[in-house]
């Protein structure tokens, strides 16, 4: 359990930070597992890419349950745009898929990219205010497992993929906006 303790005594600045931490962070773990579901629904099964791929959705089924035990916890309000992630997680997924393995794992390398800055950013905040520290951890943990991601995407020549550089400011700037949005609605 996350804040049972410290719940009461929170400012109402600083709930709003956990708020907004917990409603984006549980947005994006959901949409990150529908991302690799759309794509392990293109390759095939126990091929190598998919096997790869699986590996990492297994991590992202942990992010995902940590959130979903902390938005209940913590008593946040999910976001009211979780359905619209989970179907372009997946679509996403999908599409970058049926493009081929290359283009797969370029949507890792860029999902991934802004997810890692986004819970460095994190990271700061809750140092800083000192929130939190159980959750501090998490989101440390859960960025190194991210960057790892990040990783095997460009181990995988992800940036081989034709129109890499397109494809990939594309799906970043998707990521930001998303985060953006999710953050208050
Ligand atoms: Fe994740
Ligand atoms: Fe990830």
């Amino acid at each position: 359990m996350y804040s049972k303790k410290n719940k009461k005594k929170l400012s109402s600045e600083e709930k709003k930070i956990l708020e907004e931490i917990i409603r984006v962070d549980h947005a994006g773990e959901h949409g990150a597992t529908q991302i690799y579901r759309g794509q392990m629904a293109v390759f095939k099964k126990n091929s190598a890419i998919w096997k790869k791929i699986l590996e990492m959705a297994e991590q992202e089924e942990v992010h995902k349950s940590t959130f979903d035990e902390l938005i209940v916890d913590m008593e946040v309000r999910p976001t009211s745009l979780f359905p619209l992630w989970n179907k372009a997680g997946y679509l996403l997924g999908l599409g970058t898929a049926l493009l081929g393995e290359k283009a797969a794992m370029a949507c890792t390398v860029a999902v991934e990219e802004v997810i890692g800055r986004h819970y460095e950013e994190q990271v700061e905040i809750l140092t800083k205010n000192k929130i939190n520290p159980k959750l501090l951890k998490t989101v440390k943990q859960f960025r190194e497992d991210e960057l790892e991601h990040h990783d095997t995407g460009v181990n995988h020549e992800a940036e081989m993929t034709p129109g890499f550089v397109f494809l990939s400011k594309a799906i970043k700037q998707a990521c930001y906006l998303a985060i953006k949005v999710t953050k208050k609605y």
